[in-house]
């Protein structure tokens, strides 16, 4: 059944000429390369891949015949084969056609038994996607180190935030019980380049880290390992207290340091490449160095002492705020700046893209560039939290490529403070909270699969265009027959700001009902504490709309470079999509549009809408080029997704009527 299962893996057989290539290329098999874990799972996969598109398995042998597709190591390299190891790193691999012993072959070359597996997943996708593979001369390794996935799933199965189902993981029968659907996952991962996985929630319990779990999570360590992928775990600051029977927690304190020294000690027992901790402190209630007056890179060295001798990191987090702040965007800064300079050598600090939390659009976040002497992660958030949960087809690849591509002002794009190229740090990550469950189609929708697969793209090469990603995630996925490939292709890249305009256009932000963040809720105003409140991130009155975070207000956007923070600072240099997260703006304010504020924000919700319908009249019109299963479900959801556009729109307009006092716009249409 056409359920989604396979994801982007599904090697149907291709037709014609994509499938005579095939053939041709991939007679055979030559492992010229020590045998391991890894380069079986390799061999493995292009034999199904293979199979599967040609319809025929080719014969694993040593012998170099024509048409032979081989794997080859540096220190198993035939001679005759002149390639520039060097670059291709640990991770790297090369694919090209050569002639070796007399014999047109294809060589997936690479130093190391990762490398291979990574090459022929690559040569899998050249396959899928219909490239010519007589032409082939791919070089490519990894711009970042880490390349993580982050789950925030909780030990009792449920995912905090999670739209496709329970947890993956069944801690209840690990560490016996290995579901093969460990081994499809860290295939799906691999196939991207992704290299760590963080078990549980950020929101942490220190259970995880007992011995019963810990042989649980060495035992999910053992299926992934021939992957290239490492365990990390998320790490409850208090854990010493609660597990240990300390007093305190205190990061100077040393006996909370040797609990700490012998935990990690115990974790690299159960699991010898344990990747590290992530952790989550003084953040919405969990715990941290700061209960103790103590700092974050206090807390951090600590972790990172105990994890040193092993080879691990901490990935420390700079999401955190605190009631009452009267500009809750600017606390990471105010907290982690001041610190640069302060942290460990094998301490991350992970920064989500924004200053607040995962929007439909945010300005890139203002520690990036700010913070030169550390490593700086990338999070984002592929579960769809703020953007319609697993319902609303938004494709993400865009805003994950707008944000890497944000000229910082400090010299460079945040993609080159995130892959270590601006400063000059090996150290590197990016990590992605996952949107992963146990729905058959894993993500929840077809396409929430493209989010995933695009984040796992971007981590290897941050600078890929997401155009470029979302057209071999559709040939992989649905179809390479050209129109229809370009017509969905569209319609994921206009999803984006589809979302932005039907939910928060304008710099708009946290409209979202309380609590779930599903649906439309601005007029919420009655939470415990002010900066949960919509009405506290739109400002909206009689006077008009928007947080002034410029110099007349809170002055969030000295935070930034001097360059952006002048542009910014302005409301008529602010980019039209940032213009509400920096300024609060009468509602006759003139836009470039010609309209005035009020008009341009109704402008904005009507083409949200239109978009939306768009998208389902372009599904509609691809069903002769889709199985009908997927098909019908897809245009289930976008019929959803069309109504909840205009659930948004007509809220949002009324509500923001009921404070201006303004007449809708002329030509405006009725709510319908
Ligand atoms: C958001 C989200 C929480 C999550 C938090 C975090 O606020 O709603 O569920 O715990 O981010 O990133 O820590």
């Amino acid at each position: 059944a056409e359920d989604g299962y396979d994801l982007w893996l599904r090697y149907r057989p291709l037709a014609g000429a994509a499938q005579a290539q095939v053939q041709a290329r991939a007679r055979s098999l030559v492992l010229a390369a020590p045998t391991s874990p890894t380069t079986q799972a390799a061999v493995t996969e292009l034999r199904r891949g293979i199979q599967g598109l040609a319809g025929r398995e080719p014969e694993l042998t040593s012998r170099v015949s024509p048409g032979a597709l081989l794997l080859v190591t540096r220190a198993q390299a035939p001679a005759g084969l002149a390639l520039s190891w060097e670059e291709l790193g640990r991770e790297g691999y090369a694919l090209r056609r050569a002639t070796l012993q007399g014999a047109d072959v294809t060589v997936i070359a690479a130093n190391g038994d990762v490398g291979l597996l990574y090459g022929s997943f690559a040569w899998l996708r050249a396959a899928q996607t219909g490239e010519d593979l007589s032409k082939l001369d791919q070089r490519s390794a990894p711009k970042v180190a880490l390349r993580m996935l982050n789950h925030w799933d909780n030990l009792d199965r449920h995912v905090e935030r999670g739209y496709a189902g329970a947890s993956l993981w069944d801690w209840w029968k690990l560490p016996d019980i290995l579901d093969p659907r460990y081994t499809d996952y860290a295939r799906a991962n691999a196939s991207l380049g992704i290299n760590g996985t963080v078990l549980n929630n950020v929101n942490a319990k220190a259970d995880s880290l007992t011995a019963p779990y810990l042989a649980k999570a060495a035992a999910l360590a053992g299926v992934f390992r021939p992957y290239g992928i490492k365990v990390y775990l998320s790490a409850r600051f208090s854990a010493p207290v609660e597990l240990g029977g300390l007093k305190t927690a205190d990061p100077l304190d040393p006996a909370v340091r040797a609990w700490w020294k012998a935990k990690a000690d115990e974790v690299y027992r159960a699991i010898p490449d344990f990747g590290g901790f992530l952790v989550k402190a003084n953040s919405e209630g969990q715990p941290g160095p700061q209960d103790y007056g103590r700092n974050h890179a206090d807390g951090a060295n600590m972790l990172a002492e105990a994890l040193a001798p092993h080879g691990g990191v901490v990935l420390w987090r700079a999401f955190v705020y605190a009631a009452d702040a009267s500009d809750r965007a600017k606390q990471a800064y105010a907290e982690f700046q001041p610190l640069d300079g302060r942290f460990a050598p094998n301490v991350i600090v992970q920064v989500k893209n924004g200053p607040i939390d995962f929007q439909p659009r945010e300005p890139f976040h203002p520690l990036f560039g700010a913070m030169p002497k550390t490593p700086l992660a990338l999070e984002l958030q592929i579960t769809k939290e703020y953007l319609g949960f697993s319902t609303h087809l938004v494709h993400l690849g865009p805003l994950f490529e707008e944000v890497l591509q944000a000229d910082t002002g400090h010299g460079g794009t945040v993609a080159r403070v995130v892959d270590g190229s601006l400063e000059g740090h090996k150290l590197s990550a990016i990590a992605g909270v996952a949107n992963i469950g146990t729905d058959r189609n894993w993500s929840g929708s077809q396409f929430d699969q493209a989010n995933w697969y695009a984040f796992g793209r971007l981590a290897w090469d941050p600078d890929t265009k997401a155009g470029r990603i979302a057209r071999d995630w559709v040939a992989q996925t649905f179809t390479t027959r050209p129109a229809a490939r370009d017509a969905i292709v569209d319609m994921m890249l206009a999803s984006r700001e589809a979302v932005v305009d039907y939910m928060t256009p304008l710099g708009l932000h946290h409209l979202m009902d309380t609590g779930h963040h599903y649906g439309p809720g601005p007029w919420v105003n009655n939470l415990e504490r002010a900066d949960w409140n919509p009405t506290y991130f739109h400002k909206a009155g009689r006077d008009g709309i928007g947080f002034d975070r410029s110099p007349t207000g809170s002055n969030a956007v000295a935070q930034y470079a001097p360059s952006v923070a002048r542009l910014w600072s302005d409301p008529r240099t602010t980019p039209p999509e940032l213009l509400l997260w920096f300024h609060h703006l009468p509602w006759d304010y003139a836009m470039p549009s010609g309209r005035t504020l009020w008009a341009e924000l109704v402008a904005r919700y009507d083409r949200g809408v239109a978009t939306v319908d768009d998208m389902r009249r372009r599904w509609a019109a691809l069903e002769p080029d889709i199985d009908p299963q997927r098909h019908a479900e897809v245009a289930a959801y976008l019929a959803v997704q069309a109504r909840e556009a205009r659930w948004w729109r007509d809220a949002c307009i009324a509500y923001f009527q009921s404070v201006s006092g303004l007449p809708l716009p002329a030509g405006t249409r009725p709510p319908e």
